[in-house]
């Protein structure tokens, strides 16, 4: 007879360096500082292209031609209003609710009424997306007493975005940021909001429950949490004394064990490619703002080479999205639930990805407990 010996798979924490998934959506070279949509550069999508041209990439496989692009936008469009449900919702909340939250309970209520049900299909991924903007603006609109606003079909995905949160057709100006925003954030290889909406795909579940899982995923600060607290950090620093104080506060928060907000990433070894393109687009929008928060920057990273040496820490995605958002006239705590807005064609390619070739996702544990105990009945412990 033979024996089995179960030997415990490597381990390394946080899952780093594992393979999740094959997937044709996305590649992160983090060595590199190379991000690739199915073949296209960031940096080339970033300057030129549409969020609805990327979601259409992701989604089809393809860049659409004009045709392809004028019938997506119309698609898309059609499905920006609130659903009745959506809206008890946003209504039933307090008005002091995380828009992060009240996304996921919208989310989760819209799955509830049938519409998102049974096998994921590209018509529940382009619904989802459409509306995820619709709900954060009537959120935004109601916590300040105001009645929501109706999309407009003549705007673009991200025109029509700022329009709902303002009130104000946006410039051009504003509307290329935002699409650029949207178009660098709209996915990111295995991530952890990502992956989890894969293992919730993989059991066979539905798109809803999938984009609910990944907004509690990304709602976290070590993920898409943290451009609101990059705001606060500098909002601190300025209150502690502005440029004068930064080294002082900033050592204060390395000292203390904690992690400065928008540096940092797990597969960036160098200058992350979105943060680059972001950057000068922060510049442009917001001189004054980014000359304190370029400052700030190049401090922060001479602090961590001193702390953290060797480590290769670089200025992540968030840093200057904190800057970009703010200038775009977004509240602090829209800039997340702004991430999820573009970030929901990601997760929804890779549910649709996952769904089209699945084995559920269900790695093992490598236990650390006792491996016998004697049992104790309930009256003698
Ligand atoms: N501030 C201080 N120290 C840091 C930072 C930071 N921003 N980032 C990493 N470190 C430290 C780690 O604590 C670790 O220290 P140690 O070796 O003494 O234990 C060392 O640098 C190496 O860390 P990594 O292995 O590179 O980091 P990990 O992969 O575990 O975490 C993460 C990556 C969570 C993004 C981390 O860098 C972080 O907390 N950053 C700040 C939060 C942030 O900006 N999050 C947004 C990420 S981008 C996104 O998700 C879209």
């Amino acid at each position: 007879m033979t024996t089995t010996v179960n030997t415990p798979a490597p381990n390394p924490q946080g899952l780093a360096g594992i393979v999740a998934a094959t997937t044709a959506l996305s590649k992160v070279e983090g060595n590199l500082g190379r991000l690739i949509y199915r073949g296209y550069n960031i940096h080339d999508l970033a300057k030129t292209s549409t969020f609805e041209e990327v979601a259409h990439l992701l989604w089809a496989g393809h860049l659409p031609n004009s045709a392809e692009l004028a019938a997506f936008k119309t698609k898309l469009a059609a499905h920006r209003k609130l659903s009745p449900a959506a809206l008890s919702v946003l209504q039933a909340l307090p008005k002091t609710a995380e828009p992060m939250d009240v996304l996921r309970t919208a989310v989760s209520a819209d799955g509830a009424t049938g519409e998102i049900s049974g096998t994921p299909t590209l018509d529940q991924a382009i619904m989802l997306t459409a509306r995820i903007p619709v709900i954060l603006a009537a959120f935004a609109r109601l916590r300040s007493g105001q009645t929501p606003l109706e999309s407009r079909a003549d705007l673009g995905h991200a025109a029509n975005y700022l329009y709902l949160m303002t009130g104000e057709v946006p410039s051009e100006a504003q509307e290329r940021a935002l699409n650029a925003y949207l178009v660098m954030l709209a996915d990111h290889g295995m991530n952890a909001s990502t992956f989890t909406a894969r293992v919730v795909a993989s059991t066979q579940s539905d798109l809803a429950s999938a984009v609910v899982a990944a907004i509690g995923a990304l709602k976290g600060p070590l993920h898409g949490g943290a451009p609101s607290k990059v705001k606060d950090m500098l909002e601190e620093i300025r209150a502690a004394g502005g440029k004068e104080g930064a080294e002082k506060w900033l050592r204060g928060q390395l000292d203390s064990g904690q992690v400065l907000m928008g540096f940092g990433h797990r597969v960036y070894r160098t200058v992350d490619p979105r943060a680059e393109e972001l950057k000068g687009m922060a510049e442009l929008a917001s001189p004054q703002e980014f000359e304190f928060a370029s400052y700030i920057e190049d401090l922060a990273l001479r602090l961590l080479g001193e702390y953290k040496p060797g480590r290769k820490i670089y200025t992540n995605v968030e840093y200057y999205s904190a800057v970009l958002l703010g200038s775009l006239g977004l509240p602090g705590d829209f800039f997340t639930p702004t991430f999820a807005s573009s970030r929901v064609a990601g997760w929804t390619a890779h549910v649709l990805e996952q769904a089209a070739n699945n084995r559920i996702i269900r790695p093992e544990s490598d236990y650390t407990g006792p491996e016998t105990a004697a049992f104790v009945p309930l009256a003698q412990r």
